[in-house]
């Protein structure tokens, strides 16, 4: 099955970080109900001059060194946001600017919520064979302290800002991916420009029930088309939005929360960036062995969900 070998990783979050006791000053919260309710201690904010395009070109390049790939080597950007640095052109388009990438290497956004990285790295697998130049990057960015309402303690405790980026090629390896959506502008959702201000709301109780409903099935899903169990995949990589939701997927898959990776302690919710920024601190930790199998289980706004399974490396070959 023709799919895609992540060849180098990188991320980048703001300097500041903002503590729960920090958020407790703003709004009326305490650390013993952030942490309790959703396994968060802190997580990054973006301060003056670090903007997106900043935080994702950092990652990029970061990634393209990982993996030895030179700008003139990529034949596709694909970024996921929903908070680009301006409303057009594509966030995707100004990083290309930054990075020197070729012209004949077309860049475009992706808007698909918290699932928007693993929605990109299908599109990228279907796209990348037909592409100039060997590699793509994928992108996962979001500046969401632009959206959030700091004035709303049922959101505001959430969600931090980061970018993660992966460096591919095609490969002919396992890769097992489903997408999914149920159109819903009520239960997570911001007003568009010109609709000011464009503040980020949530049914929170509505995310969780969509979550821990959908996302075991499309974990399920993939594992009966590998004709895996789960026993057999060695990582699985959620998205970071809240630790009783990853508890919650691991029990219905009956799979010890060990083999999820977490990280919203440091980092909160970063949207489409959580998945890759989990991903590279996995690779950077040495947690991820060739041949392990690996599941990237995704879910947000749209609503969208999505479940990714494939086998890891390897990394290096000849180019
Ligand atoms: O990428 C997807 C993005 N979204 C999500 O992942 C959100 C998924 N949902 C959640 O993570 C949880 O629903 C939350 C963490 C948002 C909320 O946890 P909960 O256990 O569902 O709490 P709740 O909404 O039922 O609220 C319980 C109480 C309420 O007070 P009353 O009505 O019982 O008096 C809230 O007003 O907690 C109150 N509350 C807070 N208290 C202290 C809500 N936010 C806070 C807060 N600090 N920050």
């Amino acid at each position: 099955m023709k799919g895609l070998c992540i060849v180098g990783t990188g991320s980048s979050v703001p300097r500041q970080a903002v503590t729960n006791s920090d958020m407790a000053r703003r709004v009326d919260t305490s650390d013993e109900w952030i942490v309790s309710r959703t396994g968060i201690r802190e997580r990054r904010f973006a301060g003056e001059g670090e903007d997106l395009t900043a935080l994702a070109c950092a990652a990029a390049r970061r990634a393209m060194e990982a993996a030895g790939v030179g700008p003139e080597q990529v034949g596709l950007c694909v970024m996921a946001t929903v908070t680009p640095d301006k409303l057009t052109p594509a966030q995707s388009c100004l990083v290309h600017r930054e990075l020197g990438l070729a012209e004949d290497c077309p860049a475009f956004d992706l808007s698909a919520g918290c699932t928007g990285f693993l929605y990109a790295m299908e599109t990228v697998a279907a796209l990348l064979p037909r592409m100039e130049r060997p590699y793509a990057l994928v992108i996962g960015g979001e500046i969401l302290t632009r959206i959030v309402d700091m004035e709303d303690r049922n959101t505001c405790i959430l969600f931090g800002d980061g970018a993660g980026a992966v460096v591919v090629r095609s490969a002919d390896a396992p890769w097992y991916c489903a997408l999914h959506t149920r159109g819903d502008g009520e239960i997570l959702w911001a007003e568009g420009p010109g609709r000011e201000p464009p503040h980020l709301r949530m049914d929170g109780q509505g995310v969780f029930r969509f979550a821990l409903e959908t996302v075991p099935r499309a974990a399920q899903t993939l594992l009966d088309r590998a004709g895996m169990s789960a026993d057999q995949v060695d990582w699985f990589l959620p998205h970071q939005a809240n630790h009783r939701i990853v508890d919650g997927i691991a029990r219905r898959l009956k799979v010890p929360l060990e083999r999820f990776y977490e990280n919203m302690d440091r980092y909160g919710n970063t949207s489409a960036a959580s998945i890759p920024i989990a991903l590279d601190e996995m690779v950077r930790g040495g947690m991820l062995r060739e041949g392990q199998w690996v599941m990237c289980l995704g879910f947000g706004a749209g609503l969208t969900w999505a479940g990714l399974l494939f086998q890891w490396g390897p990394q290096k070959e000849d180019k």
